[in-house]
């Protein structure tokens, strides 16, 4: 099948094979060719350049794109989309002047949906979830990482797992999964922690390796979950089964977490509501990317990641949406670059980098999504007709959207 768009009035984010990310002040350039054409076949782009320069070129199906924009779909690079049920009843205890910390200490939070996830079934587990993954990639989405994390005891998080795995399995968007047991310290380890660690290292892990259903592992590092030192425990343990870390830091504290990240030469580091000068001594050491999450800082009021500072100190920066039912209930990416731009003053350019070739660097993806690359993934998105690109973020909350295009094939 071949599939040749033409007269695109701007096709963004055009890359050379060897760019696998952006930092610093080249974030600030997106290049683009106007009046621009690409041609797919079948699942892979091959060949794109200027109207003026079109060959003879026969196509399947020939799509006209005047007046809309062509750009790679968005690399989320981090979610939680497998749950069961949702938490509004949080969400409204928040408006009332609850903290996210003081509902978690109340046994809602994490603890709360692991409760929901263990009573629900796998099967019923994969139709809520796979309604989430339709909806983001009518959004845009064209590559995600999914985390486990909602399960906490053995049982339920290979429940989790499989379940990405059947996603994985059933839909064209690319499914990166993660092992994210040590998101909270269930009840029953209240007073003995490093006995849940210990179940983590021994039990887990080794399942989880053996049923090969984890690329990454996660560890939500952070005041009242894990600390520094069981983090390290985690990583080191995870290390033995080729499991490459992605991890929660500096949410609402700073209590080591870049530095843990970076020693164990984390994919990235993520939230980063919080950054210190020595965090980003360390992340200009490390290939470790860091990962800003506005719509979480947006929906629980709390500070958005600081864009600029660790941009204009020469570090890359990728956005992701942390969809989840407690701290960030969306996924749309578009809503998170355009906040990106408008609360933390990134401009689109970045924007739009850190949400595509960023994003798919902080998942293990560069050699095949994240930019309009000939050899990489058909997975484009197909915008409405728009003045300019800087028009996505202005527009928030506008659905612009009017073709995905995954592997080739428009997802509609
Ligand atoms: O990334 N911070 C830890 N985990 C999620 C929230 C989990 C929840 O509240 O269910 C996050 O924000
Ligand atoms: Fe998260």
């Amino acid at each position: 099948m071949r599939t040749l768009i033409k007269n695109i009035k701007d096709l963004i984010q055009v890359r050379e094979p060897s760019i696998n990310m952006v930092s610093g002040a080249d974030m600030k350039i997106l290049p683009t060719i106007s009046n621009a054409y690409l041609f797919i076949e079948n699942d892979v782009i091959v060949d794109f350049g200027s109207m003026n320069e079109i060959r003879e070129i026969e196509s399947d199906i020939t799509i006209d794109a005047t007046g809309k924009i062509v750009l790679p779909t968005w690399c989320d690079s981090h979610t939680h989309i497998v749950y069961a049920g949702n938490r509004e009843n949080e969400f409204v205890d928040r408006i009332n002047g609850l903290s996210y910390e003081e509902i978690a200490k109340k046994g809602g939070g994490i603890l709360n949906s692991a409760k929901k996830l263990q009573e629900t079934s796998e099967n019923e587990l994969y139709i809520q979830s796979s309604k989430r993954l339709e909806e983001i990639m009518s959004l845009g989405t064209g590559a995600v990482e999914i985390k486990s994390g909602y399960g906490l005891t053995t049982q339920a998080e290979l429940k989790m797992l499989r379940v990405i795995k059947q996603l994985s399995n059933n839909y064209s968007i690319e499914i990166k999964a993660t092992f994210l047991g040590a998101h909270a310290f269930p009840l029953k380890y209240k007073d003995n922690k490093d006995a849940y660690v210990d179940l983590i290292v021994s039990e887990m892990l080794p399942k989880i390796s053996q049923e090969g259903l984890a690329e990454f592992v996660d560890v939500f590092c952070e005041t009242n979950y894990f600390t520094v030192a069981q983090t390290d425990a985690i990583l080191k343990a995870s290390k033995r089964y080729g499991l490459i870390p992605k991890i929660h830091v500096n949410q609402f504290t700073t209590i080591g977490g870049v530095q843990v990240g970076v020693e164990h030469n984390a994919l990235s580091v993520d939230h980063l509501e919080l950054v210190n000068d020595d965090d980003i001594k360390l992340l200009k050491t490390s290939k470790t990317m860091p990962v800003a999450l506005p719509s979480c800082s947006y929906f629980l009021g709390i500070p958005y990641t600081p864009a600029r500072r660790l941009i204009d100190n020469n570090l890359p920066l990728a956005l992701a949406s942390d969809y989840n039912p407690g701290s960030t209930p969306s996924g749309n990416m578009n809503f998170v670059v355009s906040t990106a731009c408008i609360k933390m003053k990134m401009t689109p350019e970045e924007a739009i980098n850190a949400a595509t070739i960023n994003g798919a660097y902080a998942m293990n993806l560069s050699k095949t999504h994240g930019s309009i690359t000939k050899g990489k993934k058909a997975n484009v998105i197909i915008t409405k007709k728009v003045p300019s690109y800087s028009f996505l973020p202005y527009a928030f909350g506008s659905n612009l959207i009017d073709t995905v295009l995954i592997n080739g094939k428009s997802i509609h």
